[in-house]
C-alpha cells in the first residue's frame, strides 16, 4: 500500500502537466505489405494535431503469420522500416507515436509495441499474453510492463489480449501510469467493455486502438476506444472503416485515486490476502 503511494510520488512531474491531445488511428492493413500499410497509416495521420498518436497492433505487417520465418521476414530490430517511419512521423507531426510491430529482439521474434518521440525510442514492449495462433510465429515477452514519461504524462503499453489479465493494467496503474496505450487487433467482442472496468479499477485513461478488415477467417472488430478514468467512453470509432479520433485529456486527473472520501482505489487493496494471484500452481 505504501509502495503504491511511493511509486506515484517518485513519478510526480516537476511541473503541473498540461492537458494532452491524444489521437487514435484505426487502420485497415493488408497482410505482408509493410511499405503500403505505413504509407496508408501516414496518410490518415497527415492532418492530425495531437501530442500522442496511437496506431493498432501489427498495423504495418498484418496479423496472421504462418511461421516464425514469415514473421521474421517482416520484423524490425529497432532500426528498420517501421521504427524509422515512426521517428519521421513523430518529427513531422511533433507528436509521440505508439503502435504495434514485429520486433526482432535478438534471436526472438515478438509481437511488440513501440513508443517513439522524435529520434528517441521511449519504450519497446513485447506482448506477454499471446492470443491463439500468435503462439506459432511469436515468442512471448518475458519482461514486465513499464511506465515511462511521454510529453509530460506517465504512460504504459499493453497489447490487445493483455486486456484479459487485470494484473497488467493493475501493475501499470500501481507503477504510476496515467494513460494505458493499448494497440490492438481485436476479434472477440469484450475488450472495449473490459477496458472500461480496467480504467475504473485503476483510475487511469486508456487508448485501445483497434484495426478493421479481415484476414483468413478473422474479422477485426474496429470500435477503437479512448476510455476515461471513471470508465466512461470518451471516443469510439465505428465497427468498420478507417477512422481518426482525437480527445483532450488531463493526465493529472488519473492521479486522484479516491472513489469516495473514505475509499482509495490503491490503498484500500488487501494484497496480503491476494497471494493466490501470484502463485504459479
Ligand atoms: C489479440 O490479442 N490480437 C486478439
Amino acid at each position: 500500500m505504501i509502495a503504491a503511494r511511493d511509486a506515484m510520488e517518485a513519478f510526480s512531474l516537476s511541473e503541473e502537466a498540461e492537458p494532452m491531445k491524444i489521437a487514435m488511428i484505426q487502420t485497415s492493413p493488408t497482410n505482408g505489405r509493410v511499405t503500403e500499410n505505413l504509407k496508408d497509416a501516414a496518410a490518415l495521420a497527415a492532418n492530425v494535431d495531437a501530442d500522442l498518436v496511437v496506431f493498432p497492433e501489427l498495423f504495418a505487417t498484418g496479423y496472421l503469420h504462418a511461421s516464425k520465418e514469415v514473421a521474421a521476414s517482416l520484423a524490425d530490430d529497432g532500426s528498420g522500416e517501421t521504427i524509422a517511419w515512426a521517428k519521421a512521423l513523430s518529427k513531422q507531426l511533433d507528436a509521440a507515436i505508439c503502435g504495434g510491430f514485429i520486433w526482432k529482439n535478438g534471436e526472438l521474434i515478438q509481437n511488440a509495441a513501440f513508443l517513439v518521440d522524435g529520434d528517441e525510442v521511449l519504450d519497446l514492449y513485447a506482448k506477454i499474453h499471446l492470443f491463439d495462433r500468435e503462439k506459432v510465429p511469436f515468442d512471448q515477452g518475458e519482461a514486465p510492463t513499464r511506465v515511462v514519461e511521454c510529453r509530460g504524462a506517465r504512460v504504459g503499453m499493453m497489447i490487445c489480449y493483455d486486456w484479459q489479465f487485470p494484473e497488467v493494467a493493475r501493475c501499470l496503474g500501481l507503477d504510476g501510469a496515467q494513460i494505458l496505450l493499448h494497440p490492438s487487433n481485436l476479434v472477440l467482442p469484450w475488450a472495449q467493455d473490459a477496458m472500461r472496468t480496467r480504467c475504473l479499477e485503476n483510475g487511469v485513461f486508456a487508448v485501445t486502438c483497434n484495426r478493421v478488415g479481415s484476414e483468413q477467417d478473422l474479422t477485426f472488430t474496429g470500435q477503437s476506444q479512448i476510455t476515461g478514468r471513471k470508465g466512461e467512453v470518451l471516443a469510439r470509432s465505428p465497427e468498420t472503416g478507417t477512422d481518426v479520433q482525437i480527445v483532450d485529456i488531463d493526465p493529472t486527473h488519473a492521479d486522484d485515486k479516491q472513489l469516495t472520501p473514505n475509499n482509495h482505489r490503491f490503498t484500500d487493496r488487501r494484497p496480503e490476502l491476494y497471494g493466490r494471484v501470484t502463485r504459479t500452481s
